[in-house]
């Protein structure tokens, strides 16, 4: 196929010799087996953190020409090597599918752009802080995102309670009939629990913004490194206090995953409400016709797939948090390989949880509302009751005798297939008079 940039050749031949290239192959006598080198490999997957993987290489290459480690020119040529790779890969003219992982991709690469001083970028550095770095700098601009949604899905909750601040509906307990409540209140209830979630989001994004790099392989660096310098260049708050901690916690992505596994229970919830309240069976509201979809068979369906899909994918969220507690459960310090499995479960955590934040707030604020329906719902079922009971025990009835006699009355009311507010003066002191007696 010959040269498209800059001398990478996309030949199959050039592409399988590259493939037998690893950053560690001098102790060993045979390369992997075939089988076994894709096994391993993770370029598949990690891939997706090429500009975390560069912005930390740069930060990390400066830190080096800073402490004398390497010189500034040294640093200046590495960091023009690494920009380029970076839009390489961005403009899919260099593949890293093809290396181990994304951080054996990128040092072959630039190696063979600049020759053996970029054998130098990975002095006092391993790939086990390595690729915790990559993970810390990808969270933290996806939790910061995640947190964006949040709002905007609060803000669509709030402005369509305002509308209905006067709409009046049944409130459910064991989905009876309980008491009525402002659709309002309903809706505000899932702000509120939006809001814990986004706290939760903060709260873990205070031990993601931690950084490891510096740790080196567990045991740090003999090198005179700066790594508080590191840090300052990426952003980072603080660093890790404990080198073998630093490349064995998987604790911000654990906590990042409870924290999306909560979020999921309440748009679940809600996307449950969805689904039940756009049932003939319910008819509280009706979908936007942009958010459902229609059967190959049944012409007259209109199914609430958005906010089914929601509910379903909450499965996953709760799998990957379980698989992640799984693979950490029980391993000995520092790094080991099986960590190498936090990738593709967290990236799957993010693009679900950022794919239904993205579609529920136009799915709240674009169904209609049936407020003659939700209002007549209120109408039968002894809403009421609580509200009779408590006028009575305000009249001087003790409330347990109150609630004895409101019950008398409502099994009354079945029987003769009328509302409490059906009854008679007569009727009612009927109940009354029953008790002084
Ligand atoms: N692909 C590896 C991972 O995701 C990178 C670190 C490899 N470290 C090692 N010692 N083999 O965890």
């Amino acid at each position: 196929m010959g040269f498209t940039y800059e001398g990478i050749c996309h030949s199959k031949e050039r592409e399988i010799e590259m493939n037998m290239r690893k950053l560690w192959s001098g102790r060993f006598e045979k390369p992997l087996q075939e089988k076994v080198q894709k096994f391993t490999a993770s370029s598949s997957f990690d891939k997706k953190l090429y500009k975390e993987d560069i912005k930390g290489s740069c930060a990390h290459v400066k830190m080096l020409s800073k402490c004398n480690i390497i010189t500034r020119l040294e640093a200046a040529h590495i960091i023009r090597g690494l920009k380029e790779i970076e839009y390489e890969i961005e403009e899919g003219l260099f593949d890293p599918e093809a290396y181990e992982d994304i951080h054996s991709a990128i040092e072959i690469r630039l190696t063979e752009k600049i020759g053996p001083l970029g054998g130098k970028l990975h002095t006092a550095r391993s790939r086990n802080d390595q690729v915790a770095l990559d993970e810390h700098l990808y969270l933290k601009k996806e939790i910061q995102e995640i947190i964006e949604l949040i709002t905007l899905l609060q803000q669509a909750l709030k402005a369509k309670g305002e509308e209905h601040e006067d709409t009046v509906m049944p409130g459910y307990t064991h989905m009876q009939r309980a008491q009525p409540i402002t659709l309002k209140n309903h809706l505000m209830a899932y702000y509120y629990k939006l809001e814990r979630d986004r706290e939760r989001f903060q709260d873990c994004y205070k031990r993601t913004d931690v950084m490891p790099l510096g740790a080196g392989a567990l045991a740090g660096s003999s090198f005179p490194i700066d790594k508080e310098f590191t840090a300052s260049l990426l952003g980072f708050e603080k660093v890790y206090e404990n080198t073998l901690d630093a490349v064995s916690d998987r604790d911000y992505i654990l906590e990042f995953m409870s924290a999306s596994s909560i979020l999921m229970v309440h748009l679940s919830g809600l996307c449950e409400e969805l689904i039940l309240w756009s049932t003939k069976e319910f008819d509280f509201i009706e979908l936007d016709d942009s958010h459902t979809t229609g059967s190959s068979i049944m012409p007259q369906k209109k199914n609430p797939d958005v906010a089914e899909l929601i509910r379903g994918k909450t499965g996953r969220v709760f799998g990957a948090l379980m698989a992640m507690l799984t693979v950490v459960k029980a391993l000995p310090l520092a790094y080991n390989r099986d960590l190498q499995e936090d990738k593709e479960q967290l990236f799957d955590v993010v693009d679900t949880v950022k794919g239904t934040l993205d579609v529920l707030p136009d799915v709240i604020s674009m169904m209609k509302v049936k407020t003659r329906n939700m209002k007549k719902a209120t109408e039968k079922g002894f809403l009421d009751a609580t509200e009779l009971a408590d006028e009575l025990a305000k009249k001087g009835i003790p409330f347990r005798k109150a609630h004895e006699i409101v019950g008398r009355m409502v099994c009354y009311c079945i029987k003769q297939n009328k509302e409490l507010k059906d009854l008679t003066k007569d009727e009612i002191n009927y109940f009354l008079d029953k008790r002084i007696g």
